[in-house]
Parts: structure tokens; C-alpha cells; sequence
């Protein structure tokens, strides 16, 4: 096998230096002529009614433009996905969630409308609010039952009566967490007319437009969104959610454009977080750690309006061979605004319950963990008998357990002075989500330019598609200049869920070849591609590309409707020091190894999985955030008491690397997917690794000292 090396080269960042230049603007960066600033004032308690609000203090404030309540607002109709909530807020005056909006201020400076809004007096009745596992659970979609093969019962039922045989049945839980991009989410919003201008920081700006327009009963066409750099998403800026419809509201009742960025303190309720999660999962296996069963419930919280299901057990659905499986959602209603999908979605709190259970089996069994992930390997996609289209997993585990020295590791020195070290690792695994797009290319004779509406989160897509573009031309990618971030250039399918690089990417090689077949039809096949535009005659040539789905259809998850399945995977070893007099954990080294197809930029790719690494390691070790349990608000308001990872949490020695793959099935361009699944499988490698050095379960995210030292 040939793996791409971490240290290979690869295009650095072209969108770097305006970054660190501060050239590059954000969605508040845009400030139109007489814009207005709002700030958004929100209901002091978690559940009840608003009684009254009296703003007569706040309206004559010096700058204080307008105070805007319910009755100055549209009455909104309910929005359609992809808006993150059904019902605006402002629609009645019922309370579900501590921070939900109930007043909007708008100043001619920040300063001024923060003043406004402190001088605002909200009156509520309160009510008990419901607080995180004391809610109603209802199954997630219909039946609790959202997928079932063979006879599980039975299968755990002779696990029990076989000789030697295991059953494993544990409950994983994990705390809720917010995304905290640098940049919080937010927009500017300006009418001319009935035209709607948004610079709105956001990862899908081509499905805002749909949403916006019924909200106010507007011709999509008239809609405009741009997006340019955007200061992280993780999944948060993923849906519409309100402030980007009450921008434009507002905008819309005085008369100028308004500016409405979320406070850090705002962005704990106003969007979305990653939800409070209880997962159980039931092994059956032989004594050689063979599944013959496998249950996986999942219960994740939503509001009490707002569904959010996380549908992790498709993480079950797609791993390990196994004859009987059963899956089952449910959600749990409680009074917080409504969850999101963050980075990793789906497979990344599935994986966390279902690669500890087998880091378990593996444990009963006397086996090592690396033997049972490969005794029940997956030579089809367990879910429904299709070959894979590309699956580098055996190549991946054999590669990361080399490089790790992980079949010798406990050869190793057990302590280094009072860090006790383990070991532990886990498999990643993604889905493929697919979504159609559009990109074109022109080629002019100073150089040439990729347009399409992806964005820029910090990827690197920019540098991604000059390349392709570059490569589909035989032109250096230092010529391709990329437009991007714009509902004017070609649509694309949204910048999330591992997918952009794949379905424009595609799209944009496409749009590359079509130039060079119409340079071929004019009779200057073969030559340099500018030298062949001058022999043309042409000062510009303009090719179209696009990536379709079968069918026709707007998503495609693992290449549903195709020969092949399609997912990514790769697998995670880390060493882990603990000390078990304080209960402290240290990352001390990590390989990863995955197949996610052709790798376009191993700079970037490598940067994504090295991103998701340190995530997973937040997630495993620190990231929590609490719902009060008196007055059922979110317990921080700011970042000082959100703990994540900076620089001196990780070491240097995180070693990433990729099988070599080129997978036509998924895409044009050979690609699948990087950015989700680094973060994958991290915490479940982490528990392990904590186990494995002073032998305490923790099934309980994040892995705090008191939770090491009560083991
Ligand atoms: Mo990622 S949660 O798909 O932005």
C-alpha cells in the first residue's frame, strides 16, 4: 500500500494572507450606508409566559433608534427546512427556552443598542423548566424501531446460554457542547424595495434564500445572499436559524439596513449546540469476538418545539458485519432551544457508544481490540449487501497499527514520572452526503477563474478547487483565481457534512473539461491552454460543469441508488497519560489513519484531520456544557468557563496520513470526504487509552478528573 505522507507537499492556503492581513471580511464586516445595530434582548426565564416588557427606558437612550417587540414585527409563517425551527419567535407568548428572543434593539451604535437592551425591563411568569434527562422521550420519527434485521433478542439470549459466549449491555452518555466559532453567527440585512440583500455568516448561503423568501412572502429570485469568509461553522451555521430572518425583519420595519451579530452570550441560545445524549448499546458475541448481535438505542434531547433527531445509530448500520441488528431513536423534550448537527455529526457520537462497547468486547473476549474490529470487518455494507465502491479500512488498521508500534505497546515503559500511560484506539468511520451542484470555469488570457458558491470555513476550498481547475487545464494552479461565496455564481450543494470537495470539486473539473473541449472544437486541441485561446481568437471562454445525483435527487447518503456503498473510514490509536493522584489526562501522540478516497491537497486534508483530532480530544476530555439545574438556562454565558483545547493540550507528535485511493464511483474527481471524520472515534480511543492505564471505565463524555479518580 502507498500512503500519502503528512510531510508530502501540497498548495498552501491561497486565502491565508488575507486572513492574517485582516483583508478578509466577515459577515460584519459589511457595513452599508446608515446601517443600524441591533442587539436581541431575550426572555430571562427558561419556561413560562411573557407578561409584559416595558421598553420606555430603553427608547430614550441617546442612540437608541427603536425598540422592536411583537407587535412591530410580520407575523411569520412556519418556515420549511433547512430552517433550523419551525416557529419564529415573537409568534406567542408562550416561553420554551431561557435567551429566546422577545425584543429587538436597534441603535446607531453597538454600544448604544447594548445600553438599550440593559435598560429593558422583561416580565415573565415562571414556570418549572424542564430540565436534561427528565423530559418526555417520544420515539424519533414514528416507530422508536428505525431499523431491524435478524432476530436480536435471541442473538443476546444465547450469548448468555453459549459456552464462553459474551454480552456486553452498557449505557454511553455525553454532555452537550456548543460549536463557539471564532466568528459568532450573525447578519446584515439591507431592502431596496422588495429586493433583500444578506451578508450573513453562514456554510449553506444557497438554502437560506428558499427560507428567507416564505418567511416574507418574497420571489426567491430576489434574494440575495453573500458569504464570503466565514469565521468557522462547525455545524452551527449549517440551518437558517431566526436572527437571520429578524435582521431582515427588522431592516424591513424601520427602514435601513440593520446588523444583527449575536453576542458570544446570545450564541448559546440562539443557535444550535450539540445535543445532551444517552446511548445504550447490546453486544452479543461468541468467544471469539464474533458479533451475532447488536443493539444500539440512541435518545438525544431536543426543545420543546423543535426536533433535532441525531440519527447515530447509523453508525451501527454501517461498521461491523453482524446477522441481527436493531436500531432505535428517540428524542427527550426538555427547555433549551433546539439542537444542531456539530462536527462530527451522526457517526461521532454514534461511534463514541458503539467503539467503546467494542473496545469492551474486545476486553471480555481476551482479545485485542485491533483483532476484534478486524474478526468482524465488514466485506459489504452490512446495511444492504452492496459492495463498497472503495473501502481502504483493512489497509488503514494494518497502516496506523504499524506506524503506532500498536501490536508492541506494552512493551513500552508503563510510567513516565507521575503520568501512567495506556493505550487505546478506535475505528471512523462517516457517511457519504452528496448534494448536487454546479461550477464553471473561465479561462481568460491573464489567467483563469473557478466560480461557485461554495464557502470559505476555514477549509481551504479555495486552494481545492484552483487546483482541480488547474490540473483539469494543465495550467499552473498559481493562474486560477477562485470566486466564491455568492448566491449570484453557480450553485452548489452546501459547505457541510464532508461533501464540498467531492460535489464541486467534480463540478468544477467538469466545468475545467468542457473548456477544453470547446478549445478542442475550435481546432486547438493539445496546445497550452491560453496559447490555444489566443489562437482562437477569444479573450474569454466560458465552460459549464455540474455534478449530478441519480435521479436527479437534491442528497444522496452513502450512494443510496447506486451499485456501490459509499462511506469513509479510517481508524485512531492514542497514548494517553493519566496521573492518578489528580485524575489528569494528557494526549501524549495520536496516528490516524483513513480512506476518504483521492486526496486533492494533503496540506489541507491533513490540516482537516488534524483539526478533528484536537476536537475529538475536547470532546473526550473537556467540553460540557450545563444546564443549570434551578433555573434550566445554559450555565455559561461566556467563554471563560467553556474549556476547549489550546496549543499546549496537544502534542506535536499527532501523525496523520491517508490510503491511497482514486474513487470514481463517488465523484469525478476520485474523491469522498475529510472534514467530519477526523473528529471520530477520538473519545472512544481516549476512554480506552484511560482504561488501559489505570483501569477505570468512564462512560460518561468528557472524562473529567473527579470521574478518574471516583473510578
Ligand atoms: Mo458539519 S456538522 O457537517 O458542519
Amino acid at each position: 500500500m502507498t500512503v500519502t505522507r503528512s510531510a508530502d507537499p501540497g498548495r498552501p492556503r491561497v486565502e491565508g494572507p488575507l486572513k492574517l492581513t485582516g483583508a478578509a471580511r466577515y459577515a460584519a464586516d459589511h457595513r452599508p450606508d446608515s446601517v443600524l445595530h441591533a442587539v436581541l434582548v431575550g426572555a430571562p426565564v427558561a419556561a413560562g409566559r411573557l407578561r409584559g416588557l416595558d421598553a420606555a427606558a430603553a427608547r430614550i437612550l441617546p442612540g437608541v433608534t427603536a425598540v422592536l417587540t411583537a407587535a412591530d414585527l410580520p407575523s411569520f409563517p412556519e418556515l420549511p427546512p433547512p430552517a433550523a425551527v419551525r416557529v419564529m419567535p415573537f409568534s406567542d407568548d408562550r416561553i420554551l427556552f431561557e435567551g429566546q428572543p422577545v425584543a429587538i434593539v436597534l441603535g446607531e451604535s453597538i454600544e448604544a443598542a447594548e445600553a438599550g437592551r440593559a435598560a429593558v425591563v422583561v416580565d415573565c411568569e415562571r414556570e418549572a423548566p424542564v430540565l436534561l434527562g427528565h423530559g418526555r422521550r417520544e420515539p424519533a420519527m414514528g416507530d422508536e424501531v428505525v431499523f431491524a434485521r435478524g432476530d436480536v433478542d435471541a442473538a443476546l439470549a444465547d450469548a448468555v446460554l453459549a459456552d464462553g459466549g459474551i454480552r456486553i449491555e452498557q449505557t454511553y452518555l455525553q454532555a452537550p457542547r456548543h460549536h463557539h466559532a471564532m466568528e459568532t453567527s450573525g447578519t446584515v440585512a439591507r431592502w431596496d424595495g422588495d429586493r433583500l440583500t444578506l451578508w450573513d455568516a453562514v456554510q449553506a448561503s444557497s438554502t437560506v434564500i428558499p427560507v428567507v423568501s416564505t418567511a416574507f412572502g418574497v420571489d426567491a429570485a430576489d434574494v440575495h445572499v453573500v458569504a464570503r469568509h466565514t469565521g468557522g461553522g462547525f455545524g452551527a451555521k449549517g440551518y437558517i436559524w431566526p436572527h437571520e430572518i429578524l435582521a431582515a425583519a427588522a431592516a424591513r420595519v424601520i427602514g435601513r439596513p440593520v446588523k444583527l451579530h449575536l453576542r458570544r452570550s446570545d450564541q448559546f441560545s440562539n443557535v444550535g449546540y450539540q445535543p445532551w445524549m444517552e446511548q445504550t448499546i447490546r453486544l452479543a458475541a461468541g468467544a471469539d469476538g464474533v458479533l451475532t448481535g447488536l443493539e444500539h438505542e440512541v435518545v438525544n434531547n431536543t426543545a420543546l418545539a423543535d426536533t433535532h433527531v441525531e440519527p447515530a445509530t447509523e453508525a451501527s448500520k454501517s461498521l461491523y458485519a453482524v446477522p441481527a441488528l436493531r436500531l432505535r431513536q428517540l428524542i427527550e423534550r426538555v427547555s433549551l432551544n433546539v439542537p444542531t448537527p456539530m462536527r462530527a455529526p451522526v457517526e461521532g457520537p454514534g461511534l463514541w457508544a458503539l467503539e467503546s462497547a467494542m473496545n469492551e468486547l474486545a476486553d471480555a473476549a481476551g482479545l485485542d481490540p485491533l483483532d476484534v474490529r478486524l474478526a468482524n470487518f465488514a466485506e459489504v455494507s452490512p446495511a444492504d449487501g452492496r459492495p463498497w465502491s472503495v473501502n481502504g479500512l483493512r489497509e488503514a488498521y494494518e497502516e496506523g497499527a504499524r506506524r503506532y508500534g500498536w501490536r508492541t505497546r506494552h512493551q513500552r515503559p508503563r510510567r513516565d514520572g507521575p503520568w501512567v500511560i495506556g493505550h487505546g484506539m478506535a475505528t471512523c468511520t462517516m457517511g457519504s452526503f452528496r448534494f448536487p451542484g454546479a461550477g464553471r470555469v473561465r479561462l481568460r488570457r491573464d489567467g483563469a477563474v473557478v466560480e461557485a458558491n461554495v464557502h470559505d470555513i476555514g477549509t481551504g476550498v479555495q486552494t481545492v478547487l484552483s487546483q482541480i481547475a488547474a490540473e483539469e487545464l494543465g495550467i499552473p494552479p498559481e493562474r486560477v483565481e477562485t470566486r466564491w461565496g455568492d448566491t449570484d455564481l453557480p450553485r452548489t450543494g452546501p459547505t457541510y457534512g464532508s461533501s464540498t470537495t467531492m460535489g464541486t470539486g467534480s463540478a468544477v473539473a467538469a466545468a475545467a473539461r468542457d473548456v477544453t473541449k470547446q478549445l478542442a472544437e475550435l481546432g486547438q486541441g493539445g496546445r497550452d491552454p491560453f496559447e490555444a485561446l489566443d489562437r482562437a481568437g477569444l479573450d474569454e471562454l466560458v465552460g459549464e460543469g455540474t455534478f449530478a445525483l441519480p435521479g436527479g435527487a437534491q442528497f444522496n447518503q452513502d450512494g443510496a441508488g447506486t451499485p456501490y456503498a459509499i462511506r469513509t473510514w479510517g481508524v485512531i490509536f492514542v497514548e494517553v497519560g493519566v496521573d492518578p493522584d489528580f485524575g489528569l489526562l494528557r494526549l501524549r501522540r495520536a496516528v490516524g489513519v483513513y480512506s476518504a478516497g483521492r486526496i486533492v491537497n494533503p496540506v489541507t486534508a491533513r490540516a482537516q484531520m488534524t483539526g478533528g483530532i484536537i476536537w475529538g480530544w475536547g470532546k473526550a476530555t473537556m467540553e460540557e456544557s450545563d444546564q443549570d439545574p434551578v433555573h434550566g438556562r445554559w450555565l455559561a454565558k461566556n467563554l471563560s468557563n467553556v474549556a476547549v483545547p489550546v496549543n499546549a493540550d496537544i502534542p506535536a507528535d499527532l501523525d496523520v496520513s491517508f490510503t491511497d485511493e482514486y474513487d470514481e464511483a463517488a465523484s469525478l474527481i476520485g474523491a469522498r470526504g475529510v472534514g467530519e471524520l477526523g473528529a471520530t472515534g477520538v473519545d472512544a480511543a481516549v476512554a480506552a487509552a484511560v482504561h488501559d492505564a489505570v483501569g477505570v471505565r468512564v462512560r460518561d463524555l468528557p472524562i473529567l478528573p473527579w470521574k478518574v479518580l471516583a473510578g
